[in-house]
């Protein structure tokens, strides 16, 4: 089954017919809020609002591990996940979405692992890709059949958050090479992949990044809520048309 984790813009989706709402406890902690269980063009799918669905819970305070953990337990097993993010590339202005599909994570004391010191043997996974590229094929291909305007590919820098950048630090990002950036975006793909769910992202650039373009005097909220709803407009679109065709036995992961 799809599972959808929404960020900033996005809480709740408009045709979702909701058939139930249930509460999860993990062994690591709580989720953002309670899955919400529902129908999307007849598939069954379920919901997810990274931040609480009141949008109170600040980047570096989600409980990554239990959402993931959370989802798998109800029978998920591929994710895409909805980014804000700030666009780095001119390539990616304020109204584009991009479907990432590398990562640089500046993230600090975040946990990054479902592994318990001392329980099992140490493993290092590879995350040279760091998401299933099944899905991000779907979400193309969705992207395409709704006539949609996706990006294929692109760097996505997670950064600490919940304060936006300085210039110096976006001018650092675009030389390690990043093109977006944003601040959920790690642990969560890579606790995905230990637990071995397809995980895909679409980026949804809500600002130019600090300094650069309509930003270069400074980011303002309400920048970032202006064209916030017609961007989320297009993602409930493409998100329709993607439960329609993301078949399970195309995913690899
Ligand atoms: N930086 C970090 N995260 C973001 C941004 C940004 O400019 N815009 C939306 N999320």
């Amino acid at each position: 089954m799809l599972g959808i984790i929404g960020g900033t813009g996005l809480t709740k989706l408009a045709n979702l017919e909701i058939t139930h709402r249930q509460v999860a406890r993990t062994p690591y902690g709580e989720p953002s809020g309670a899955l919400t269980f529902g129908r999307l063009c007849g598939e069954e799918i379920i919901f997810l609002a990274r931040h609480g669905y009141g949008h109170t819970i600040p980047p570096h305070e989600v409980n990554y591990r239990a959402n993931l953990w959370a989802l798998k337990e109800h029978a998920v097993d591929r994710i895409v996940s909805i980014a804000t993010v700030g666009g780095i590339n001119p390539a990616l202005p304020a109204g584009s979405m991009v479907v990432p599909d590398q990562i640089i994570d500046y993230t600090w004391g975040r946990i990054g692992t479902f592994a318990i010191s001392g329980e099992k043997q140490v493993t290092h996974l590879d995350f040279t890709e760091p998401y299933c590229e099944a899905m991000r094929r779907d979400i193309l291909r969705a992207a395409s059949l709704k006539n949609l305007a996706v990006r294929d590919g692109g760097v996505y820098a997670v950064s600490q958050g919940p304060r936006l950048e300085t210039a110096a630090e976006i001018n650092r990002m675009e030389r390690d090479g990043a093109d977006m950036v944003g601040m959920t975006g790690m642990p969560e793909a890579y606790l995905a992949r230990e637990i071995e769910l397809c995980y895909a992202a679409i980026g949804v650039v809500v600002n130019d990044a600090a300094g650069r373009g309509a930003s270069k005097n400074g980011i303002h909220e309400t920048d970032i809520q202006r064209g916030l709803e017609d961007l989320m407009g297009r993602v409930r679109v493409l998100l329709e048309e993607l439960v329609v065709l993301a078949h399970p036995e195309s995913c690899p992961k």
